[in-house]
């Protein structure tokens, strides 16, 4: 039998949150102010980096691309689900859903690979820190975040490969804001009992492995830190806590949405939220308030573009004064 005939459906329903109508605008406020701040801030955090050579250094050059990668991840799912909130059919094509879920995964798995870059970075900084600046070369910088993207392209084709021509021909609503593997899958007609199994290894596995890599790593620097000195232990505490935060809130709804994903807790939704929206706009507020570095870098972009429109102002007199001249 060849899948292909079979898929009769080629669109399916979100079902969002059907609730009252002050629930959505609730919902669309918050979903609004969350996306906007997010890219936002992560869009100033690049912008600061990049424009600011004070920055130019490998934990910088990471941040940013963090950074860059968040205003992906956030606008991946975000502007449909906003959009979604006040429609009654909340319509997503087959094409849009497997597309939806391509770069989820791809950015996501990105990002994760380059939350364990950021790890080793600190590492080498804080227990190597003679031998970092050799070892976190721009060109290592650079092969490492290739990798980081390969890694999160191979994590989504391999899942997207088994995916992509299910059967579907009937069930179409999905229980949630946007498509993801487990609850599109359960849609399909036929057996997918080992297909269920084959994303839960892979999704589940790479945000488990991810988070313990992360959490062995900063156990092991606090270590050594506290072996090498007592007063550098404050310190690195509060580097890396900023890190461990990040961690905790992105990978605890990954490990439940895929780890359990097919017990299908309605909590799942909610949980969904925190990946799709929360998590990304919290990288700016951690990394920019409360780090001293770039709060100078901030100050001084935007005394550089005060002044730059100062003098295309005063420039902008001189050409019409120049205009006036000739006219006359
Ligand atoms: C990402 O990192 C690379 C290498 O360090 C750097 O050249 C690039 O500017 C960064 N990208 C962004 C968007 O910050």
């Amino acid at each position: 039998m060849d899948a292909g005939n079979h898929s009769v459906v080629s669109e399916f329903f979100l079902m969002g949150f059907a609730s009252s109508w002050e629930i959505q605008i609730l919902l669309f406020l918050f979903f609004t102010i969350f996306y906007i701040a997010s890219m936002l801030g992560n869009l100033l955090i690049v912008l600061t980096i990049i424009s600011d050579h004070h920055l130019h250094s490998p934990l910088y050059f990471l941040l940013a691309n963090l950074s860059f990668i968040d205003t992906g991840v956030s606008s991946i799912a975000t502007p449909k689900m906003i959009y979604d909130l006040f429609r009654k059919h909340k319509v997503i094509s087959l094409k849009g859903c497997i597309t939806q879920m391509f770069f989820i995964h791809t950015v996501g798995g990105a990002e994760m690979v380059l939350l364990i870059v950021m790890a080793y970075d600190r590492y080498t900084a804080i227990c190597k820190p003679l031998h970092y600046l050799t070892t976190m070369s721009p060109r290592m910088c650079i092969c490492l975040l290739a990798v980081a993207w390969t890694i999160g392209l191979i994590h989504s084709v391999v899942q997207l490969a088994f995916v992509v021509n299910l059967p579907f021909c009937g069930a179409n609503e999905i229980d949630s804001f946007y498509c993801d593997f487990p609850r599109f899958i359960k849609l399909a007609c036929i057996d997918t009992y080992s297909l269920q199994f084959l994303i839960m290894a892979n999704s589940g596995f790479i945000s488990m492995g991810t988070f313990f890599i992360l959490i062995v790593s900063y156990i092991f620097i606090l270590v050594t830190v506290r072996k090498h000195s007592s007063g550098g232990l404050a310190k690195a505490l509060s580097t890396l806590s900023a890190h461990i935060t990040v961690v905790v809130f992105f990978f605890g709804p990954c490990i439940i949405v895929y780890v359990w994903p097919f017990s299908t807790l309605p909590l799942d939704k909610f949980l969904a939220i925190f990946d799709a929206i929360i998590t990304p706009s919290m990288n700016p507020v951690i990394y920019t308030f409360r780090n001293k570095e770039m709060k100078v870098a901030m100050r001084r972009l935007f005394v550089k573009a005060l002044s730059f429109r100062k003098s295309r102002v005063m420039q902008s007199k001189k050409f019409r004064l120049i205009l006036t001249i000739i006219g006359n």
